[in-house]
């Protein structure tokens, strides 16, 4: 028997006409922000509650502004941000404030230290906000020997606080029917009932070792959890990377069968890790395009001649 939706009291809601909204937050290595749109355009036109269990930087859900969702995502520091943003938008301005001006103050390169050193022996929200917009390429990475944020300071200007602010009013009526939660993926998928919408944006397994903190993950374990939501009568879609030339695993793996009824491709770009592996330069052939695998039809291919 299908249980009830996390917010079962209310009725299934229609998927907003979605402008895209691109102004990011936070920074974070695999944001989808900018392709939302091409996303979103292949959800349900009708669903309960939105769960984003890879929330990253919450690219996907500001642009489909949720009436009523869980982001989650298991790196805690991360959704320290996201809480913050929720209950108290104030204390995240001053957050950030407060580190600039300071950084501002004296040395940049020994002051953006002392914040990475200080996130370093004591994870936290607040540091990770600043770490994010200043670090170089916005590339937030981790040593793989011991887990320590490695990123250098970047040589370009950091936002603001007037417009980190302003960045804040915009964002937060677009979460407002979110909550937030550090949680595994497993976790948050078992709260997903019949008729939720479930966006997985996992880690790629390989090109990804060294960031989100290297946490192990495993496809097939995803691919198991998505065919039990699958079953109890949930809407999953998933990304993953679609590039077959970069070597990356994914491609090889074969799906269950029948777990998913559609895939489609979403182009996102330049492979944004590869760029900051370059040193800055990009590679002309190095479009990426991410699969976009539904356990349901699109609404969008039904309008495809
Ligand atoms: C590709 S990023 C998601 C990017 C996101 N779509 C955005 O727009 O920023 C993958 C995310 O999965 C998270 N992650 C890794 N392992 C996880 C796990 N076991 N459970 C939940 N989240 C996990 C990482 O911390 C990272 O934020």
């Amino acid at each position: 028997m299908h249980q009830p939706s996390l917010f079962s009291d209310l009725t299934a809601l229609e998927t907003p006409e979605v402008t895209p909204f691109k102004t990011q937050l936070i920074k974070w290595v695999g944001n989808k922000q900018r392709y939302a749109d091409q996303i979103i355009a292949h959800f349900p036109t009708s669903f309960g509650t939105y769960f984003e269990p890879f929330l990253g930087s919450a690219g996907v859900m500001a642009n489909l502004a949720p009436p009523r969702a869980l982001g989650s995502d298991v790196y805690g520091p991360l959704m320290e941000i996201w809480q913050c943003l929720a209950e108290d938008p104030e204390r995240l301005i001053s957050w950030y404030d407060e580190r600039w001006t300071w950084f501002h103050a004296g040395d940049r390169q020994e002051r953006y230290e002392t914040i990475r050193s200080r996130f370093n022996a004591a994870p936290n929200g607040a540091d990770l906000l600043f770490l994010c917009r200043a670090c170089y390429g916005g590339v937030v990475r981790f040593r793989k020997k011991d887990g320590l944020m490695s990123t250098p300071l970047g040589s370009h200007p950091v936002v603001k606080p007037e417009k980190f602010a302003r960045r804040v009013a915009m964002w937060r009526p677009r979460v407002a029917g979110a909550r937030f939660e550090q949680l595994d993926y497993l976790d948050a998928l078992e709260c997903a009932r019949t008729g939720d919408l479930v966006y997985c944006d996992p880690p790629y397994s390989h090109s990804q070792s060294i960031l989100y903190g290297a946490q192990s993950f495993r496809l097939d374990r995803l691919l198991s959890a998505i065919s039990d939501a699958r079953d109890r009568g949930v809407y999953v879609a998933l990304s993953i990377d679609g590039t077959k030339k970069s070597g990356n695993t994914y491609c090889d793996i074969p799906l269950p069968d029948g777990l998913f009824e559609e895939e489609h491709f979403v182009n996102i770009g330049r492979s944004m890790l590869r760029r900051f592996q370059m040193d800055g330069k990009t590679l002309e052939d190095e479009v990426v395009r991410d699969r976009l695998l539904l356990t349901y039809p699109s609404p969008k291919a039904a309008h495809e001649p």
